[in-house]
């Protein structure tokens, strides 16, 4: 993101941005602490916009927050710093949430062993990718989304009025087995097949992301959870005795341990 971090503010904003990512959707203190983490960095965040436009603009930005810092809207003016300092964030706090993927990456690797050696062999290409793409579909992260109707419409027979409170099912949908041959079963290969799997995935909302709102980010997520994976099938590790059962009933969800590992 270019944007410039000392040791002890680098630790901040990734506590704060864990915080973030931790809170949503939550109500309660888990909620609380994360709109506090959200109101610290987006001050801190727009004081460093500030410092961006002390220097001269150059011809070239070089990076995101140089791109946003001189963004300029329709009226021609840059953004307010605090705006400028919400896109930013916007940025970082999802890139955070790939964590919590690569901790069910980790799961994954300690549950079917074989996985990792798969990782670590490169014989086959594009394992890494199909990883990462069924580590989104098995774990459950964001279970739905949701929206209101912008219109009356009428889907598959089903007759939606303006403003009716629409869910999609992701959780539902990754693993429906009118979709997914044994959708209960961890397997990467599903994806080393052919592209039309990947339109049933919708771990990040489904759609287009340039006309509706899924996730820009996919592209994103998938190349670093493939890297991080292949980094930790790498490594060498032990896993202690801890709870690696999932509750389902706390959103975002992690093992009860988190993942707990020791290097040797
Ligand atoms: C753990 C990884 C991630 C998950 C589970 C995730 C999930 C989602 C979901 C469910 C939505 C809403 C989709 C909808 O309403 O239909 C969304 C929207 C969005 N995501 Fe992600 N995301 C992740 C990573 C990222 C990354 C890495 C970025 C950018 C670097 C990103 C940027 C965004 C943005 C900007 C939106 C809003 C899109 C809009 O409203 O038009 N996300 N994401």
């Amino acid at each position: 993101m270019g944007v410039p971090l000392t040791g002890p503010a680098a630790a901040e904003l990734a506590h704060d941005c864990t915080a973030m990512v931790d809170g949503f959707a939550t109500p309660g203190p888990r909620h609380l602490r994360a709109r506090r983490a959200r109101a610290r960095q987006e001050e801190a965040l727009a004081r460093t916009v500030l410092g961006v436009r002390e220097r001269p603009e150059p011809e070239l930005k070089s990076s995101a927050l140089e791109t946003l810092a001189w963004h300029r809207g329709q009226d021609g003016n840059p953004l307010d710093p605090r705006t400028a300092a919400v896109e930013l964030l916007n940025i970082i706090r999802p890139t955070v949430a790939i964590a919590w993927f690569a901790t069910f990456a980790a799961h994954a690797m300690h549950r079917w062993p074989h996985q990792r050696d798969l990782l670590r062999s490169e014989s086959e290409k594009g394992y890494a990718e199909a990883f990462a793409h069924e580590v989104r579909r098995f774990y459950p992260f964001a279970p739905f989304v949701g929206g209101l109707a912008a219109r009356d419409l009428n889907w598959r027979g089903e007759d939606i009025t303006q403003g009716t409170l629409v869910l999609l099912d992701l959780y539902g949908q990754n693993h429906d087995p009118a979709l997914w041959d044994h959708p209960y079963r961890f397997d990467p290969h599903r994806f080393t097949t052919g592209a039309e799997t990947l339109d049933h995935l919708i771990a990040q909302g489904g759609g287009d992301p340039a006309g509706g709102h899924r996730c820009p980010g996919e592209d994103i997520t998938v190349t670093a959870l493939a890297v991080l994976a292949t980094e930790l099938a790498g490594l060498d590790f032990a896993v202690p005795d801890q709870d690696l059962t999932i509750p389902l009933s706390r959103m975002p969800t992690l093992p009860r341990s988190g993942f707990e590992m020791s290097l040797s």
